[in-house]
This record gives C-alpha cells, sequence and structure tokens, in this order.
C-alpha cells in the first residue's frame, strides 16, 4: 500500500489546525501508519529540504520549519501520494483551490500549513528520515473493503 508523509508544519500547529487537517486524510479514507510531535533540528529541516538548497527561500524555510513543534505522518492508501497533495493545494495559499488545505486556511507561500511527499519514491525517503521502521504500524481497517 503506497504511503506518504505530511508534516503539519509549525504554523499549524500553532494555529491549532491539527484536529482540523488529521480529520480531512481520516475522511477521505486514508489510515494512519505514523504520528509524532517533533521540534526539528536544522540538521533533520536540512536534509527534508536539501532539494531546495540554493534558493532564496531555503533559509527562512528552515528557520520557519524549525521554529517549533511540527507533526510528522505517515498516511496511506491507494494513490496515497496523490490523493494528499490534491488535498493539500498549491504552494500558495493564494491560489490554492476553495476546499484544498491550503486554499482554505492559508495565505502565505511559505506558512502553507503542511507538507506532502510529492513522489512516492520521495515519500520512502522521507519517511525513513522522520520515522524509524518501528515507529510505523501496519494494520487492516475493519472498513478496508468499503474504502478500497
Ligand atoms: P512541500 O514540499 O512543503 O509539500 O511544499 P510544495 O511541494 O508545495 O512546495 P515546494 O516547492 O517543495 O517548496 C517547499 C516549501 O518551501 C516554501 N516556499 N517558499 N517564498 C517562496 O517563494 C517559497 N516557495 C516555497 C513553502 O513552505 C513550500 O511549501
Ligand atoms: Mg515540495
Amino acid at each position: 500500500m503506497q504511503q506518504t508523509l505530511i508534516l503539519l508544519k509549525p504554523d499549524g500547529v500553532q494555529r491549532r489546525l491539527l484536529g482540523e487537517i488529521i480529520g480531512r486524510f481520516e475522511h477521505k479514507g486514508l489510515r494512519l501508519a505514523g504520528l509524532k510531535l517533533v521540534k526539528p533540528s536544522r540538521d533533520l529541516a536540512e536534509k527534508h529540504y536539501a532539494v531546495h538548497k540554493g534558493k532564496p527561500f531555503y533559509d527562512s524555510l528552515l528557520d520557519f520549519l524549525t521554529s517549533g513543534p511540527t507533526v510528522a505522518m505517515v498516511w496511506e492508501g491507494r494513490e496515497a501520494v496523490a490523493v494528499a497533495r490534491a488535498m493539500m493545494g498549491v504552494t500558495d495559499g493564494t491560489k490554492a483551490a476553495p476546499a484544498t488545505i491550503r486554499g482554505d486556511f492559508a495565505l502565505s507561500v511559505q506558512n502553507n500549513l503542511v507538507h506532502g511527499s510529492d513522489s512516492p519514491d520521495n515519500a520512502k525517503l522521507e519517511i525513513a528520515l522522520w520515522f524509524r521502521p518501528d515507529e510505523l504500524v501496519s494494520y487492516i481497517s475493519v472498513d478496508a473493503e468499503w474504502i478500497g
């Protein structure tokens, strides 16, 4: 089953949107496989956003991600990566469509509440960065045959 790494970034925790965001993924039918509250180190943030190293927003992005607690989650299900990205909306909150997380709750480009892996391969790398294997739980949902 495909897995994706979702972060509720520090703005989402500070704005008390954790329940709202978890609820959206739950209601969609994705299954929670891992969950923890982390204050990311600079090293973890650098590794997580290594692809953006050298871009003008990189240092500010690291300051943001390390500024407070972040909730790291692994959600799984059919096409979990693409499903979660669609639910998040595009990066810039002003352009994200209504009914997406960023479209409903964000105006900022940087402080856009959530991170989601952008490919199944990157999801594997990111999950390994944020979670030890024994922190992930695999199980069958009782409603699995209804959800698909
Ligand atoms: P994410 O990786 O967090 O899921 O976001 P994304 O794919 O939608 O956007 P990406 O291009 O990967 O950018 C990563 C994060 O960097 C911040 N950002 N700031 N100031 C800027 O121009 C700018 N551009 C990107 C955002 O927090 C974005 O989510
Ligand atoms: Mg990205």
